[in-house]
């Protein structure tokens, strides 16, 4: 197609210097966090004074709004269309009552008064609290002067960390795992046992206890229940002959 050398570095120059000029400059930004239900405030801290277009999208194939200079932002159909405001100062998108499928790197393009464009990536995640676990003991094994414990800690399948407590503070383990595994003696048990669930915006926890290395305590409730018969029987009877 060429006929020289010279020819084909000319054109690679023209192709190099044309991407140049329509090339994006892309910025990253770190990551948002979000409980559901909260209002969030997507923004970047130097918009280019006048620019001629601004557009947020949630993906790179879809808009969420999209201002011309001097004329109202148009909001696109979407399921952003109600709960989103774009702060014209500022450039920042509000987004009220987010849930968790708004996550995503949300993209902001801006096409300047010269011609380039700049976008920046703003990254969002928005997490639900984590439920209430609870602790189920799967097995309790005496073995030697001791017990093997197996206790899991159960929620409906959601993203989480676990991290396991005794009395002497946590135990050393991989954080994603939901169960304990351990041989304790009689010096070394632990009264206790907690597991805590988290997640980057909320925390819960369950705790079962031992009264020997291998003997659950009766739990609270069933104790208030029988406080609570020892002293209403005696005293309703007590009525009852009176
Ligand atoms: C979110 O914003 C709306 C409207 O401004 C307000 O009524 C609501 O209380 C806010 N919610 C939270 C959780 O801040
Ligand atoms: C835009 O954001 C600025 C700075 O946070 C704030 O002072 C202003 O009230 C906002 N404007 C609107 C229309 O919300
Ligand atoms: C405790 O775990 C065992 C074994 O995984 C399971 O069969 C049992 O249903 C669980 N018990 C409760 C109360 O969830
Ligand atoms: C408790 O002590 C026994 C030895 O008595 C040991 O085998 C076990 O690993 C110890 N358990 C913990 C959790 O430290
Ligand atoms: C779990 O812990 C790791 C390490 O601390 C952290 O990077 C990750 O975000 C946590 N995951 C959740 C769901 O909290
Ligand atoms: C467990 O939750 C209670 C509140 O429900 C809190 O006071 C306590 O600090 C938590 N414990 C752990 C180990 O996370």
């Amino acid at each position: 197609m060429f006929s020289s050398r010279w020819e084909q570095h000319l054109a690679l120059e023209l192709l190099l210097l044309l991407h140049l000029f329509l090339a994006t400059t892309i910025q990253g930004h770190s990551k948002q966090i979000a409980i559901s239900g909260s209002n969030v405030s997507l923004q970047i801290s130097n918009l280019p004074a006048d620019y001629k277009i601004l557009t947020w999208l949630y993906t790179s194939e879809q808009k969420i709004v999209e201002h011309w200079n001097a004329d109202k932002p148009h909001y696109f159909e979407s399921t952003f269309k109600h709960r989103v405001v774009l702060n014209l100062s500022t450039g920042a998108l509000n987004i009220y009552k987010v849930q968790k499928e708004d996550s995503s790197t949300y993209l902001l393009r801006v096409v300047k008064a010269a011609g380039n464009e700049e976008e920046w990536k703003i990254p969002l995640e928005v997490f639900d609290p984590v439920p209430k676990p609870r602790i189920n003991i799967t097995t309790t094994q005496e073995v030697n002067n001791g017990c093997y414990l197996n206790i899991a800690c159960e929620i409906p399948d959601q993203s989480v960390n676990y991290t396991w407590y005794g009395e002497s503070g946590p135990f050393p383990r991989a954080p994603q795992s939901a169960v304990l595994e351990v041989t304790v003696g009689p010096q070394n048990y632990s009264k206790f046992y907690t597991c805590q669930v988290s997640n980057p915006v909320s925390s819960e926890n369950d705790t079962v206890y031992f009264t020997s290395p291998c003997e659950q305590a009766i739990s609270s409730g069933v104790a208030w229940i029988a406080t609570w018969l020892a002293i209403t029987v005696p005293t309703v009877f007590g009525l009852l002959w009176t």
